[in-house]
Formats: C-alpha cells, sequence, structure tokens
C-alpha cells in the first residue's frame, strides 16, 4: 500500500497520523490523513523487526544459559547454548536467528529433536527451525562457530599491543551476535543470561556480565547477567589481560603494556558516572569498567553492559578523546536501558547518547568545551547530508532498512541529527523541563523497548503539553520522517573557535596560539582547508607542527585525508603506518575512498590494504573491499 503514495507526502504525515493514532490532537499542517493513509502508515507491520528471523514476537524467551570453549588453534567456539521460555501461545515451533553456525544438536526439555536449518537469507543467516511443544521450557542447542563469523576477530600474538599471546573480541552490533550465539537476535528481544567459559589457561575471559578482576588457573570463567538485555549487547574478549581499578565501581582493563597509559588517560571514568547520575538518574547495572582493545577493533567503542569496548585511538596522552567514554557510558541509559526497537530507530539509541554525551562532558568539561564538540558535530552533520544528498530518505532520523544491510543506518545522521533534535527540543522548553522529562522517560521505560512512534507520543504527552503552536513551531515531522536539515537547526557558536578564527586569518596560525589548541581546535581549524588543501599550505603546517608524525588519531585522520587530496607525498608513508595498524572503520574507509578517486591513488590503496587486511576485523574487510570493487 505505501507504494500508492508519494513517499514525501507519506514521510511528511507519518509523524501526524502516528499521532491521530494514539487519539492526541496533532495540527495537520497539509491536509488530513484520510483513514486508509493513517492505517498504512500506523499499523505494527513497520514495528516489526525486519532484520531478525525469529518469531520471539510470539514466544517469550527469557534467559540463557551459555557453556563455550574458544578454541585459539582452530580459530571456533564450540559449546552450547540453552534457552528459557515460555511458550504461551502454544506455538509449534521456535526460530531461532544463526549466521555460519554448524548445529551439531538440538535437544527440547533434554530430548533430542530433529530441527532444520534453512538456506541463508542475505545478511541475516539462516532460520533455524525447532519444534516445540504448548509445555516446551528449554531448547539446548550444540554448536560450532565457523569461518566467517563477522562478529569475531581472532588476533594472533603480532597483531596485539604486547605481541605475546593471541587474543579474540567480539562485536555483535548490529545483527552478529547470531554468528557466535544462535539467538534471538532483534534488539527488541531481552533475556538474562549465565555464562562458563573456557579458555587458554594463560589468558582472561572477559564478558558483558560481572566480571573476574584476575586471571585464575583453571582457564575457565563464569559470568553472570541479571538484568535482561538483547542479543546485541552480548559480548567476549580473551586475552592478557590486566585489571587497575580506578575507584569502588570503576576500572579499566587492557594488555599489560597498555594498562598505564589507559588508566592514566580514563582516570576521570568514576567521576563520569557520577555526572551521569547527576544528569538523568541512577546507574542501574553494578560495575562500570572499560577495556581498551588492540588497534584493530573496527570501531570506537561499543557499549556492551558493565564492560565498554573501546579503541586504544582514544589513548592519545593528553585526555582530549576521552567524551567517547562518556558516549559508551551514556549508553548504559539510552541503548542499554531504553533500547531501540528495530535498526530502524537506532537514532533513539544513537541520538539520544550523543546528547547524553555532551551534557557529561558540559558538566566535567565545562560549556565552552562542550560547545566544540557541539558546533563539530554540526559539521559533520553537514558533510554527510551533502555526501548522502539532501532529498537522501537516509538523511531522516527514522530509517527504512527493510531488505537492507542494517549497518546502511549507521551513518553520522542518527548521531548529529538526532542529538540537535533533542538540544532543539531542550532550547525550547528550557534545560530544567528538558532533564525532568528525560529522566522521566529512561525511568519509566527501564528495561523496555521503544519505537520512534511511541517516543513521538510520549515527548507530546510529557514534554510539549500539547501546545499546537510550539509543535508546529519545532518542524518535529521534519526533523524525524523528513531528507535534510530542518531550518530550526540550533546554531552553537563556541568561544574557543572564535579564539580560531581570528588567528587564523593569518597563515600559518601563530604557534604560540596552536600550541594552546586542543584536539577539537585542530580539527576545526584544518576542517577549513579539508576541501581542497594545497600542498604548499601543507608543507607550511606540517613544517611547523608535524602534523605527519601527530600521535593523535583524529588529527591524524583528517590531515591524511588532506595529504591525499592534496597530493603532499611526505605523509603518505605516516598514513601508510597508520593504515597497517589501526582498524578502526571510521578512519579507514575516508582514506580508503579519497585515494581510489585516482588511477595512482588506488592502486596504493588496493597495495596497502592487500599487505594489512589480515589486521582488519571482518566487518572492516567487508566495507573496504566494497570501496576497492573488490566485493559487491
Ligand atoms: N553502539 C555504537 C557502535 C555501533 C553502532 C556498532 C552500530 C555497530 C553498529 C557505539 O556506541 C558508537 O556509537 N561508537 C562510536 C563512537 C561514538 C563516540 C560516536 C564509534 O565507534 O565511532
Ligand atoms: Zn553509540
Amino acid at each position: 500500500m505505501r507504494n500508492n503514495f508519494a513517499a514525501f507526502t507519506l514521510m511528511f504525515l507519518a509523524a501526524l497520523t502516528t499521532l491521530v493514532y494514539v487519539h492526541v490532537k496533532w495540527p495537520l499542517a497539509a491536509g488530513q490523513a484520510n483513514d486508509e493513509l493513517q492505517s498504512a502508515i500506523t499499523k505494527p507491520a513497520s514495528a516489526r523487526d525486519c532484520h531478525t528471523l525469529c518469531n520471539a514476537d510470539s514466544i517469550k524467551i527469557n534467559h540463557l544459559e551459555l557453556d563455550i570453549k574458544v578454541d585459539f588453534l582452530k580459530k571456533i567456539i564450540s559449546g552450547s547454548a540453552s534457552w528459557s521460555l515460555a511458550n504461551e501461545n502454544k506455538k509449534k515451533e521456535l526460530i531461532l536467528d544463526t549466521y555460519d553456525l554448524s548445529i551439531d544438536s538440538v535437544f527440547v526439555d533434554g530430548g533430542k529433536t530433529k530441527v532444520t536449518l534453512d538456506s541463508p537469507v542475505k545478511y541475516l543467516g539462516s532460520a533455524l527451525h525447532i519444534p516445540i511443544a504448548a509445555t516446551t521450557q528449554q531448547v539446548k542447542i550444540y554448536y560450532n562457530t565457523g569461518s566467517n563469523a563477522h562478529a569475531l576477530q581472532w588476533l594472533s600474538a603480532e597483531q596485539t599491543h604486547d605481541k605475546t599471546d593471541p587474543f579474540l573480541f567480539t562485536q555483535s552490533e548490529s545483527i552478529y551476535a547470531r554468528s557466535w550465539i544462535p539467538s534471538p537476535d532483534g534488539p527488541g528481544i531481552r533475556f538474562t543470561y549465565n555464562a562458563r567459559v573456557s579458555v587458554p589457561k594463560a589468558l582472561l575471559a572477559l564478558m558483558s556480565a560481572e566480571n573476574p578482576q584476575n586471571k585464575n588457573d583453571s582457564g575457565i570463567y563464569h559470568f553472570q547477567m541479571e538484568q535482561p538485555i538483547p542479543a546485541y549487547l552480548m559480548a567476549l574478549a580473551v586475552g592478557k589481560i590486566k585489571f587497575k581499578s580506578v575507584d569502588a565501581r570503576t576500572g579499566i582493563y587492557a594488555e599489560p603494556g597498555m594498562l598505564a597509559k589507559a588508566s592514566w588517560e580514563l582516570n576521570s571514568l568514576g567521576a563520569m558516572v557520577k555526572a551521569a547520575e547527576g544528569l538523568y538518574g541512577p546507574y542501574r547495572w553494578g560495575r562500570y569498567d572499560v577495556i581498551v582493545l588492540p588497534p584493530s577493533f573496527p570501531i570506537g567503542g561499543m557499549e556492551n553492559p558493565r564492560l565498554t569496548f573501546c579503541t586504544p585511538t582514544i589513548i592519545a596522552g593528553d585526555r582530549s578523546l576521552v567524551s567517547l567514554i562518556a558516549h559508551e557510558l551514556a549508553h548504559s541509559w539510552s541503548g542499554n536501558l531504553v533500547t531501540n526497537a528495530t535498526w530502524n530507530d537506532f537514532w533513539l539509541n544513537e541520538g539520544f547518547t550523543n546528547y547524553f554525551e555532551r551534557r557529561i562532558t558540559e558538566k566535567m568539561m565545562g560549556k565552552d568545551y562542550a560547545d566544540m564538540l557541539w558546533y563539530l558535530g554540526y559539521q559533520i552533520l553537514q558533510d554527510q547530508v551533502k555526501l548522502l544528498g539532501d532529498t537522501s530518505q537516509d538523511t531522516r532520523l527514522k530509517v527504512a532498512l527493510e531488505g537492507r544491510d542494517p549497518d546502511d543506518g549507521f551513518t553520522d545522521i542518527p548521531y548529529e541529527k538526532g542529538s540537535l533534535f533533542l538540544r532543539m527540543l531542550e532550547d525550547n522548553v528550557g534545560r530544567e523541563k528538558m532533564d525532568a522529562f528525560l529522566t522521566k522517560y529512561f525511568a519509566e521505560h527501564a528495561f523496555q523497548t521503544m519505537t520512534t512512534e511511541k517516543f513521538l507520543e510520549y515527548l507530546y504527552q510529557n514534554l510539549l503539553d500539547k501546545d499546537d503552536t510550539m509543535i508546529k513551531k519545532m518542524q518535529i515531522h521534519h526533523w524525524v520522517y523528513e531528507a535534510g536539515i530542518p531550518s530550526n537547526c540550533p546554531n552553537i557558536i563556541p568561544v574557543r573557535f572564535r579564539a580560531v578564527d581570528s588567528e587564523a586569518g593569518k597563515f600559518p596560525v601563530e604557534a604560540v596560539a596552536a600550541k594552546k589548541w586542543s584536539t577539537h581546535e585542530w580539527l576545526y581549524y584544518l576542517h577549513r582547508f579539508a576541501d581542497a588543501p594545497a600542498k604548499a599550505q601543507m608543507q607550511q603546517l606540517d613544517a611547523l607542527y608535524h602534523l605527519s608524525k601527530t600521535g593523535n588519531s583524529e588529527i591524524a585522520d583528517v590531515w591524511f585525508l588532506m595529504a591525499i587530496k592534496a597530493g603532499y607525498k611526505p605523509a603518505l608513508a605516516p598514513m601508510e603506518a597508520f593504515l597497517s595498524q589501526v582498524g578502526r572503520r571510521k578512519f579507514l574507509e575516508p582514506l580508503y575512498t579519497e585515494m581510489m578517486k585516482t588511477p595512482e591513488g588506488s592502486k596504493e590503496a588496493k597495495r596497502i590494504y592487500s599487505r594489512y587486511s589480515k589486521n582488519y576485523h571482518p566487518l572492516a574487510r567487508e566495507s573496504i573491499e566494497k570501496i576497492l570493487g573488490l566485493r559487491k
């Protein structure tokens, strides 16, 4: 039915009709939606998670008992996943998500049962059909992971920081948990878990659960996660890992050679948790620890409950990149407590978290500092909209990822447009009201899932006082359901960037002034050359500030991108060194993309990639191979 209407009209009306549907009066700006249209838009069809094959919408899945062995020689995880369930609707089968798993045997309430494993569906993997009875309480699956397990990165000793022992880590978001656990792998399905994990005796295992702080002699570790979480928050790290506490409830895990640097960098961890609690209510997960992973970790950070996973590229030596930890910590509310129902609602996780991150940063570092992050975020949003096109449907907050890779939604839009939307609300209603609203929102929806429509309804009822003029002025439907950046997007002018502007008139900027700059001022300064950098400018800047040798990953990334554009050769060897070890996709993708724009560059890109691809995560490899035209 959707196709009967122009997409534009449909999106414009989506917000309105949703709210009409829930019996609240919303000002209908352009024509009334008819009944047929209302039901087309508001039917739960869109609420169904299109990225899971699991039928947990009709069966209650409560708990997982995981019993696995990590085999570094074979590079497989093998063992069993036992699911407790209540088949209240008397369904005839339980369907679980799997991806490249081999299923050895399945037991239903202790009895061996014949199951079927469908052939793989693009992106989604294979549905595992397990016949069950109305009384079935437990389903136990014995399985092995495959060589295409997207979630797993097996590192040889040489690929780690210390180079003494192998390392394994998982990355389950968005739909990769199914590649290491046969599971109900949708963000809307929550369960508690216990795990028994057997690893080589020299190594320590950690999970998104209650964790050990020391290695034991048996190599067998037990874990408990008492709060219900979705599968994308299942996580495991195994390696030569040591722990150092920051305060009574926070601490850092890292390889021994990284631990001192990492603990210095993140010494504000305890204060950060307190700042977050001061904003939006108690931290509900017990301890909060961070593990700093080897450099090939494909993303910046991952909000695994109780144990944030993060890239070592934030260990800059000056604490200038710790806002990433504020971000992952903030997910303990937005995301882990109140979770996006489907990946189409991803902005509810990331936009809220970006907003929350900046509020934590403001508390810790002051308004002038946080304003810089807001402005850089706004620039990132503009660049992203320019890249996608301002009429691109992927620039909406609520996206449509049916039939697509859920990671297609992993752009800067949910982050930056999402957080600016909340900032716009704050600017309109005032901070006090906004904070009370968010605190109440998290408390009332703790351990629940949220759709965009449910949130808008809650917003209307609890923050906007049903004030129609105000709502119209805020352009809410445009923010959520339409492409591009609405005209009421907050305009934040950071005082510290004004100072950069006044210096930047003189080129190159004077050394005295630049010495005082933080990473953020540098990023802002470099952004003004970023589109079309001139070789001569690059030379001058490098001579003065040695940017090709910067140890700061954010600056290095922008600088190397400029070097490719300008054809500035002296930066290319350091760039190769950077690409040889850093596996963070946010850094890799733009550099490879830019290299591919010239014949000479594309040859280099392919050479560099073939040399270092073994250091990249399977997901990073996949996206770079697309950029290099090596796969579709
Ligand atoms: N949850 C995300 C990471 C993620 C998103 C993984 C989607 C897989 C699919 C995490 O919280 C995140 O946003 N990380 C950012 C850092 C943050 C400071 C913007 C990253 O990795 O760059
Ligand atoms: Zn995030």
